[in-house]
């Protein structure tokens, strides 16, 4: 049996991996990776599959930037000849990015099956890019492996066959379990001079924040206040530096000497500052699940989540971008009056083996 594992942009590198490992284990699965490109940059994808021990991929597209027409449009005309040639008897894709609702769609005109890992998260906000993908990859989905009970809940009310879903818990949990241990050696915390002290660290790249000058305004204002009690790490997005200086916001970064701006970290060294974080003040999707499996706290800039077991069960709060939120609730943390939280059902290191016997049973 030939599975096509889609990969695109930063967030599915982490998701792949146990994948991948565990397709490996059966010989009747036959994996193929093919990377689109949609991340492109050595230092949001490279450095992402050598941290986390990737194969090279079978096949690169080589689609880059454009606006979303025009970057899923050349996805879709890219993998359609690569389904053509490969003729796989399924393509599997993770999460919500571009190249996730773009190859679904070709594979779906093409009559191939499609696995949705992470399927059924909803924002229930149609601005965010990441929805509509969401919405188009799971109508389209023929396997749909669901991470928190929430994903069961929104597929059901939208009508999908309850014989497709499968609740098989979080395949970035277990890429993040996996490299734990290796990842407390990386050494960051030297090179960065924090380690021994406390830093909050903050992730921003959502368009609707950093693609707003008020909202990235507001954001930068907090940290300017939650700077005066904590060091901040914050390594900067492309599309968050590009928006920073198109606003002409660098004097406002200059003037926060407790501010460690670096460019984009790689995998390990990233969960080597989160582990050891006092807070973690985030838009990601992903970190919010991560800090509730790492019992940190996070305080999340958005208004809603499509994770909500995160907030209901883990250490997630969402604040939106209200200045004194995000600061109220970093001094919270900060005078240790911050919610316990617990580790989701199934978040065990074991969800990608789940996923592959299940397929594993359609050879
Ligand atoms: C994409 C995903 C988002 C995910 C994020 C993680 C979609 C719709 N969005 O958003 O869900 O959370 O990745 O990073 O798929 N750029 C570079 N180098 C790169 C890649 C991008 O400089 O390797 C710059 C380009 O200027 C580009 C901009 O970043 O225009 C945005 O990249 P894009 O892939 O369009 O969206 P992200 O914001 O990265």
């Amino acid at each position: 049996m030939k599975i096509i594992n889609v990969v695109g942009a930063r967030p599915n590198f982490m998701k792949i991996g146990p994948i991948v490992r565990a397709m490996n284990r059966y010989s009747q699965i036959e994996p193929v990776l093919v990377h689109t490109g949609q991340h492109y940059d050595e230092k949001m994808s490279k450095l992402f599959f050598e941290d986390l021990e990737l194969p090279e991929p079978d096949i690169y597209l080589n689609v880059g930037s454009a606006t979303h027409a025009q970057q899923t449009a050349k996805i879709m005309i890219e993998f359609e000849q690569v389904v053509e040639k490969e003729r796989p008897d399924m393509v599997l894709v993770v999460g919500d990015v571009n190249s996730t609702a773009a190859c679904s769609m070709v594979s779906a005109k093409m009559g191939v099956k499609i696995v949705h890992v992470e399927a059924g998260l909803r924002s229930f906000d149609r601005r965010m890019p990441e929805e509509i993908n969401r919405i188009v990859t799971d109508a389209l989905s023929d396997y749909l492996f669901v991470t928190e009970q929430s994903g069961i809940d929104n597929l059901k009310n939208e009508g999908v066959d309850e014989s497709k879903i499968h609740f098989t818990g979080n395949v970035m949990i277990d890429s993040l379990i996996h490299f734990l241990e290796k990842a407390k050696n990386s050494g960051i915390r030297d090179r960065l001079k924090v380690n021994g002290h406390p830093y909050a660290l903050v992730t921003l790249h959502r368009p609707s924040n950093v693609d707003v000058r008020e909202n990235l305004t507001r954001l930068l204002d907090a940290f300017k206040l939650v700077e005066k009690d904590l060091k901040i790490v914050f390594p900067v997005h492309p599309r968050t530096r590009k928006m920073m200086k198109q606003f002409e916001l660098d004097s406002v970064i200059d003037s926060m000497s407790g501010l460690i701006l670096t460019d984009p970290i790689g995998y390990l060294d990233f969960m080597n500052l989160m582990q050891n974080a006092t807070v973690v003040l985030t838009d990601s999707g992903g970190i919010q699940e991560e800090t509730t499996y790492l019992g940190i706290p996070c305080v999340t800039m958005r208004e809603n989540t499509e994770r909500p077991v995160t907030v209901d069960v883990g250490t997630n709060i969402l604040v939106g971008t209200n200045t004194d939120l995000v600061v109220e609730n970093a001094r919270k943390v900060i005078d240790g009056n911050w919610k316990k939280g617990r580790i989701p059902e199934l978040w065990d290191g074991k969800a990608a083996e789940r996923i592959v016997a299940v397929l594993a049973r359609e050879a």
